[in-house]
C-alpha cells in the first residue's frame, strides 16, 4: 500500500531503498537486488554519482556508443553518443561514411550570445523608469564585477542590458533583458548569478532614486533567470556535393535521389506533423552527443523547438536545395553548450568523451553536435525516401527482441545469421526462436 513519508531525503541510502522496496513492490528483496546490480563497486565513483542529485537509489545506465569517420571542417572525429534507440549510432556512422567520401561536413558558428532576464513589475510613469534605468545601468554592471571579473579576463562577460517594456502583454510588466558571452562555459550559473545581482542593485537603487514618486520606488522583482531560448547562439552545419555523386548504386540515380530528398525536406518545412518527427530525428543525434558530453539536453531541446517555431509555425530545422547541379543540405540551430564547468569536469565518462573529441572549445562542440544532428537527419531521410525506415530499424531492433526472449549466445548467432537474409518482424523473430528451441 502506497503511503507518504516525511524526511525521506534525510534517510541513509539503504533506508531509502528499504522504504521504497517495502512500500511499492511485491518482492522487496528482488527490487533491492535489481537496484544493487547497477551500483558501482568503486565506492568513490558511486559516491560521485550519488551526489549528483538527491535521493539516489541506483544508477541508470544508457549505452555509450561511438560513430567514427566524421570529417568536420577537415578534422576527423569519432563522435560519442549516449542513447538507447537501436538504430541511431549505426545511422550516424553510415551518414558519416557517406559524406567522408564527398568532402565531409562544413560548419560555421554564427554567434554565441546568451540571454537572461530580470522580470519586474512597475506601475508608474515609463519616462521615470527609463531615466532610472539609464542612471543605474552602469551600476548594475559595476556591482556585478566580483562575479564577472574572471569571465571578463578571459574575454567574456556582460554584453549589454536593455530595458524592455512588456506592458502590451501584461500591465506593469517590464524586463531587464541582458546579453552575455560565456565562452567555453554553458554559463547558466554565471548568468543567473549576474541576474540576481542586477535585481538586487535595481531594487535597492530604485528606493534611492529621486526621480521616482514614493510609489514608483517600490518596483517588484518577479524573478531573475537565464533564457534557454538562444537564437543568437547559433551554428550552421552543411554538406554538399554534385548531384550525380549522391548515387551509391544503380537502384536510384543521384538526380532522382536528390529530388526526392529535397521534396521530403520541403514537406517538413510546410507540414508541422511531419516537421516534429523530422526534427525528432535531428534530436536523436543532437541529444545523444549533448548527453555524452555532459550538457543539458533539456535546455537544448527547449531552445531548439522554440527556434523551429520562430516564424509562428513549427517547421523543419534543416533545409535542402539543388542549384546548378549541386545538392546542398544544411541546418542552422541554436545550441548553448559548455566544455568547462558543470558535469564536464566531474563525470569520468564525460571527460573521456571530451578527450575523444580533441578537447573541443564550446564553439567546436556546437559544430560537432550540429553535425551529429544533420547526419542523423540525412540518414533518416535517405532511408525514408528509398528503402523505408523499417528495414534498417528492425535489423537493429532484432537484438532487443532476442534479449527480451532471453536468447543465449548460441541462439543469437544462429538467429542473427538467419535474419541477415530474412525480413525482421516481431512475430517472425518469435517464431524463429520457438522453432529453434523446438529443434
Ligand atoms: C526515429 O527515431 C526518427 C525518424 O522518425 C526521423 C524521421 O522520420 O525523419 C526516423
Amino acid at each position: 500500500m502506497s503511503k507518504t513519508i516525511a524526511g525521506f531525503s534525510k534517510l541513509s541510502k539503504s533506508k531509502k531503498i528499504d522504504w521504497i522496496a517495502n512500500t511499492y513492490f511485491a518482492n522487496a528483496e528482488n527490487t533491492k537486488a535489481v537496484l544493487k546490480q547497477y551500483w558501482n563497486d568503486n565506492e568513490k565513483l558511486q559516491q560521485l554519482h550519488d551526489e549528483f542529485i538527491e535521493n539516489t537509489i541506483s544508477n541508470y545506465y544508457l549505452p555509450l556508443g561511438v560513430a567514427p569517420n566524421f570529417l568536420i571542417n577537415e578534422t576527423l572525429y569519432a563522435i560519442p553518443m549516449a542513447i538507447e534507440e537501436s538504430s541511431v549510432v549505426a545511422a550516424a556512422s553510415k551518414a558519416a561514411k557517406f559524406w567522408l567520401d564527398r568532402g565531409g561536413f562544413k560548419t560555421t558558428v554564427i554567434s554565441t550570445t546568451k540571454i537572461g532576464q530580470v522580470h519586474f513589475m512597475f506601475h508608474g510613469d515609463y519616462e521615470n523608469l527609463k531615466s532610472f534605468f539609464d542612471t543605474v545601468k552602469q551600476k548594475l554592471i559595476t556591482e556585478a564585477k566580483p562575479l564577472t571579473k574572471n569571465m571578463e579576463a578571459r574575454g567574456g562577460g556582460i554584453l549589454d542590458i536593455e530595458l524592455r517594456d512588456k506592458t502590451a502583454d501584461i500591465e506593469g510588466y517590464y524586463q531587464l533583458h541582458a546579453s552575455f558571452e560565456t565562452l567555453d562555459a554553458m554559463g547558466a550559473n554565471f548568468i543567473n548569478s549576474c541576474l540576481e545581482q542586477f535585481a538586487k542593485t535595481f531594487k535597492n537603487e530604485a528606493l534611492l532614486f529621486s526621480g521616482f514618486s514614493e510609489e514608483e520606488k517600490h518596483l517588484e522583482i518577479v524573478m531573475s533567470i537565464l533564457s534557454n531560448y538562444v537564437p543568437e547562439c547559433l551554428v550552421r552545419a552543411e554538406v554538399s556535393c554534385k548531384v550525380e555523386d549522391l548515387s551509391e548504386n544503380k537502384a536510384i540515380s543521384g538526380k532522382a535521389f536528390a529530388e526526392k530528398f529535397v521534396r521530403a525536406v520541403n514537406i517538413a518545412e510546410v507540414e508541422p506533423y511531419r516537421a516534429v518527427t523530422h526534427n525528432k530525428g535531428i534530436m536523436n543525434g543532437i541529444d545523444a552527443v549533448v548527453l555524452a558530453t555532459g550538457n543539458d539536453f533539456r535546455a537544448v531541446e527547449a531552445g531548439v523547438h522554440a527556434y523551429a517555431s520562430r516564424n509562428g509555425k513549427y517547421s523543419s530545422l534543416s533545409h535542402s536545395k539543388i542549384e546548378n547541379g549541386i545538392f546542398t543540405f544544411w541546418m542552422e540551430i541554436p545550441l548553448a553548450l559548455g566544455t568547462v564547468g558543470g558535469l564536464t569536469g566531474l563525470h569520468p565518462l564525460v571527460k573521456l568523451a571530451l578527450e575523444l573529441l580533441h578537447k573541443p572549445s564550446a564553439k567546436e562542440l556546437m559544430s560537432i553536435v550540429a553535425v551529429a544532428g544533420l547526419a542523423q537527419n540525412f540518414a533518416a531521410l535517405r532511408s525514408l525516401t528509398t528503402t523505408g525506415i523499417q528495414k534498417g530499424h528492425m535489423k537493429m531492433h532484432l537484438m532487443n527482441i532476442l534479449n527480451q526472449f532471453e536468447a543465449n549466445d548460441a541462439e543469437k548467432v544462429i538467429l542473427v545469421e538467419h535474419f541477415a537474409n530474412n525480413p525482421v518482424s516481431h512475430s517472425a523473430v518469435v517464431n524463429a526462436i520457438n522453432n529453434l528451441r523446438k529443434e
